[in-house]
């Protein structure tokens, strides 16, 4: 009895203990939240360091950097973020809109934020499918026309963006394996990939060329695929330094074999990263859904820990009041770490206990 007095007294005093002093420093001062904040003080970016890796990172997008002062300013602190990847600044539509028409202002931005802030740049991207203008994707190019125009778009851009990390090539694949129909694959062929990734290299030889994609982040089909391009490419001596785990998740549904898939990958010689992480749930956040979010977010930054080649880990947009989810997968969101009034969730624990592993 004595036992249980002393024993309940103890837990008493660690409750008082824990909301006295622990609850202010969770960075949300919102006790009636306490359930759905974070409550760890270390910082990501400098736990990513601490655990060898390039950067933690995020997403950006002009309209957000300009509209909203307090989001800026937290993506500024790079104690927590030490990389930026433009979500759309740098994507075809954004710097060649017009034929021969380059508008950089938009990519300048982040590229001075980020260096004002001490960050590394994750150029995204030069040649995909999708956010294209009309006049390359409708023009009915011939096969020499358009390579010309490939080439000469990525070399544009990647000879502007210099000293960046680059997604070269982005979602080749079909989840089936094969290659993906866009008017570079119907028009030259495989071998776009060949001739993208060798104008990248020719306009920056320091930067850094990935291939990225999504559904290759556990084994399967898809991450077969992507592997046997990488090793086609690395055999006949195109340059490829990395392959991108994109990594849009649905909650509960993190591939068990990521951290075997990432192992195999940089295998074949090349480096991978975490390039677009974020974790979806189907609508109403609960605080069941947060810790398993919690939990999905520690497994997928532990993998990267575990893998030495990884390089580091990009969330696509650090908060929900930014995430592209909402508008895309209806009926799902709060994908990102930080909620939609700038507070860090449980996921953020996830990401400090992930790069603690
Ligand atoms: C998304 C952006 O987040 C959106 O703002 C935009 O409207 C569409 O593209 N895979 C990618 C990213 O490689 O470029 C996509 O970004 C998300 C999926």
């Amino acid at each position: 009895m004595k036992v249980f007095v002393v024993h309940s007294t103890f837990v008493s005093l660690l409750a008082w203990i824990t909301l006295t002093f622990a609850l202010p420093q969770a960075g949300s001062g919102t006790v009636t939240a306490k359930a759905r904040a974070a409550t760890s003080t270390a910082r990501s970016n400098t736990a990513a360091k601490a655990a060898g890796k390039l950067y933690f990172g995020s997403a950006t997008d002009n309209p957000f950097l300009d509209e909203d002062a307090t989001y800026k300013a937290i993506l500024s602190d790079n104690t927590l973020f030490g990389q930026l990847s433009p979500e759309n600044a740098m994507k075809w539509d954004a710097t060649e809109p017009e034929q021969g028409v380059f508008t950089f202002t938009n990519g300048d931005v982040i590229v001075a934020l980020a260096q004002a802030n001490g960050q590394i740049m994750r150029g995204h991207n030069t040649v995909w499918g999708s956010q294209l203008p009309s006049w390359v994707s409708d023009s009915g190019f011939d096969n020499a026309t358009l390579i010309s125009v490939m080439q000469n778009h990525v070399s544009t851009v990647i000879g502007h963006y210099k000293g960046q990390i680059w997604d070269v090539v982005n979602e080749p694949f079909n989840d089936d394996g094969t290659l993906a129909s866009n008017v570079f694959f119907e028009t030259i062929g495989p071998t776009y990939i060949d001739l993208a990734l060798q104008a990248a290299r020719a306009a920056d030889p320091d930067a850094k060329l990935y291939i990225n994609d999504f559904n290759i982040e556990g084994e399967g089909v898809k991450a077969t695929a992507m592997a046997n391009l990488v090793s086609d490419l690395k055999s006949r001596g195109i340059p490829i330094d990395g392959i991108g785990l994109e990594s849009h998740f649905i909650l509960g549904e993190v591939p068990t074999t990521l951290q075997a898939q990432m192992e195999a990958f940089t295998a074949l010689g090349v480096e991978v990263a975490v390039t677009e992480l974020d974790i979806r749930m189907t609508l109403p956040e609960t605080d069941a859904l947060l810790a398993q979010q919690q939990t999905d977010f520690q497994n997928v930054v532990s993998a990267c820990t575990a893998v030495a080649d990884c390089v580091g880990v990009t969330v696509w947009e650090y908060t929900d009041k930014y995430s592209w989810v909402p508008s895309t997968f209806a009926g799902q969101g709060d994908a990102d770490p930080w909620d939609e009034n700038l507070e860090m969730k449980p996921a953020y624990d996830g990401i400090i206990a992930g790069f603690s592993s």
